[in-house]
């Protein structure tokens, strides 16, 4: 289960954000989102203005964004639906953060494919780096959260950090990607191992005579 965050005090939250507004590039953003769907079905839109409005959160605040109450009643009251609605699907889907994080949004998969294939070890490495379940590092750079099935199976274990897959992860591995996180150091994106995105480990295992040109096998067979 994805843990539940800790939202900051109401009043504190109206104060910083009770003006929020989208900026003149969002404002245009937001527009051509909604453009997309047919008159009378512009609340459709509620997915992506939710995901823009945490972005700029994020950019205000230097981090990876969240949804305070107020920014979800401007998206709601742009769209013209009740908050209600939007708070719904804030709420439902753990892409969009209810509580503040940090610069890196560490989710690590604890589903049962990556439990067996090792994601034990992989928090393991996150604890050992003083990051602490539904928290913030007090440097404010990591906040972890377990999350459900990220859809990256076949490469278990994996987390997501940001809007980047890290996959095929080892306690060594994920303890030397936090650290490169940490001193902005450039990181690899998808397998930590040799794998093209989900291909077998060290290349193809079947009609390998077609891996740099066309082969027609079916005289073989
Ligand atoms: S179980 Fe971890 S990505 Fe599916």
């Amino acid at each position: 289960m994805a843990d539940t965050p800790h939202i900051p005090d109401e009043t504190e939250t109206r104060a910083k954000w009770g003006a929020f507004a989208w900026t003149k590039a969002n404002a245009k953003t937001a527009a051509m989102y909604v453009a997309r769907y047919p008159a009378g079905r512009q609340q459709s839109a509620v997915m992506a203005l939710l995901d823009l409005a945490q972005r700029q959160v994020g950019d205000n605040t230097k981090t990876q964004g969240w949804l305070p109450v107020p920014v979800i009643e401007y998206v709601a009251a742009y769209l013209g639906m009740p908050y209600m609605r939007a708070y719904e699907v804030a709420t439902f889907y753990t892409m969009y953060n209810l509580a503040p994080v940090g610069r890196f949004h560490v989710q690590v998969c604890g589903t049962t494919p990556c439990m067996l294939r090792g994601s034990d070890d992989v928090m393991a490495a996150c604890k050992n780096r003083g990051l602490v379940k539904g928290g913030t590092t007090p440097d404010g750079l990591f906040t972890l959260t377990e999350v459900e099935c990220l859809g990256a199976c076949a490469n278990a274990p994996m987390v997501q950090i940001n809007d980047d897959n890290f996959e095929d992860l080892t306690y060594d591995s994920m303890s030397t990607l936090l650290e490169a996180l940490a001193n902005d150091e450039p990181v690899k994106i998808g397998p930590q191992i040799d794998r093209q995105v989900s291909c077998p480990e060290g290349g193809p295992t079947t009609l390998k005579e077609m891996v740099s040109a066309n082969r027609d096998y079916r005289g073989d067979w």
